[in-house]
């Protein structure tokens, strides 16, 4: 029988991508466009848009905000005005708080169930960070396989498959007033479905897509992930790696112990438990065309709120001769799904002995390489000082 004592382990992604939408007032008088096929381009407005009671006239007029006047998506770092990050230098610790909250009750910080800890961001951590990325120097700069990796081989695939988008968008749905769409604009368009969907529940950017499409852009998601942080990164494993090593420490030490980090650390993770090997692709996801026989697929693991547990168990052994034992296993819960660890699930419900999975965690060290040496660090990186009990 299994016997889940303890799913104590947890990382929680904290999605605070945020989507700025910039509406520009030089041409008031454009034509309006509907189209049976594009109903939801006339029926979108901006709900950012503070004191607004009803509609107005514009808000119905697709090409009042798309038209010609772009670029109508702004990343909100290349606004001059203040956003919503938080100034240079701050960070917001609230979304730890709610964590917090959420996980040890509304009261954590008076009955000291728990204790706030802030780690910097900043790079003279080295290897005692939860923010590897910013701490890998060769990350950051190497152009060709460090963090721009990522979008680099996106933007390949981009030009695969939405050219024909933008083409159908404006030409078979008579939209040609907008002139064209590039395919920053298109991609806009799909990740909007996301992220309007997530803030008001429902987006009607969604519906002009098929389903060709939103295959087409999770395969996009896919190979951001797979370049920026994943298996086709160098760099990927040997940051995931430092979690996993102070985290598969305290699972070791015992039952009691918690700790989370952010999104961005989700597909270094991964990569670091290569638990989603693919023996066929790897290190090389195809740029010139969707496969649809990869493992990596990312939407059930990193999707908005996604989340890995990892769960200690401890379970009796079966051994003969210590009929009374007890044993502890390990087993990762993504996003509510057991997904075994490839290589290591001789445990009860496929879990892993734990004992084991120490052995993987080392062995992943010499494939992923050191932290240090990796990231062209000269001094001594040490390691993750804050992850531990009590
Ligand atoms: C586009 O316009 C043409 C010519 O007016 C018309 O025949 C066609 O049905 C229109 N298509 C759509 C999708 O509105
Ligand atoms: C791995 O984690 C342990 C704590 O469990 C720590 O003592 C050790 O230094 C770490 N190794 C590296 C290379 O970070």
């Amino acid at each position: 029988m299994l016997n889940v004592t303890s799913p104590w382990a947890l990382i929680l992604s904290l999605l605070t991508a945020i989507v700025s939408i910039s509406y520009y007032n030089n041409n008031p008088s454009a034509p309006e466009i509907r189209s049976p096929h594009c109903a939801s381009w006339n029926a979108w407005y901006n709900p950012l848009r503070s004191g607004q009671v009803g509609y107005q006239a514009n808000d119905w007029n697709i090409l009042y905000h798309l038209g010609g006047n772009g670029p109508w998506i702004e990343k909100i770092d290349e606004l001059e005005t203040p956003g919503l990050e938080p100034p240079k230098g701050c960070v917001i610790d609230q979304v730890h708080m709610h964590f917090a909250s959420g996980f040890f009750g509304l009261d954590w910080a008076k009955t000291e169930k728990a204790a706030l800890e802030i780690i910097p961001e900043t790079l003279e951590r080295g290897a005692d960070t939860l923010t590897p990325g910013d701490t890998c120097p060769k990350y950051i700069e190497d152009p060709a396989k460090g963090h721009d990796n990522g979008v680099n081989m996106l933007a390949l695939f981009q030009d695969v498959y939405i050219p024909a988008i933008a083409e159908r968008l404006i030409n078979d749905e008579n939209n040609s007033a907008l002139g064209y769409l590039t395919n920053l604009e298109v991609y806009g368009m799909q990740e909007m479905c996301g992220f309007e969907t997530l803030s008001r529940g429902s987006s009607p950017w969604c519906d002009i897509f098929t389903h060709d499409d939103w295959e087409n852009f999770e395969y996009a998601r896919d190979l951001i992930h797979y370049y920026r942080a994943g298996p086709g990164n160098p760099y990927a494993g040997a940051m995931g790696w430092l979690w996993l090593n102070a985290t598969t420490g305290l699972l070791r030490s015992g039952p009691e112990a918690g700790t989370i980090v952010h999104d961005g650390d989700i597909a270094p993770l991964v990569t670091a438990m290569d638990i989603l090997k693919d023996p066929k692709y790897d290190p090389f996801l195809p740029t010139t065309h969707r496969v649809e026989d990869r493992v990596w697929r990312t939407s059930s693991v990193m999707p908005m709120g996604g989340r890995i547990v990892f769960e200690r168990l401890t379970c009796p052994t079966s051994s003969a001769k210590d009929p009374s034992g007890e044993e502890a296993f390990l087993r990762v819960n993504i996003n509510d799904k057991i997904v075994p660890l490839p290589y290591c699930k001789s445990g009860p419900g496929l879990s892993c002995p734990l004992k084991e999975f120490v052995d993987h965690v080392e062995r992943r060290r010499s494939e992923v390489g050191d932290f240090g040496e990796v990231c062209g660090l000269e001094k001594d990186v040490g390691y993750i000082t804050f992850l531990r009990q009590g």
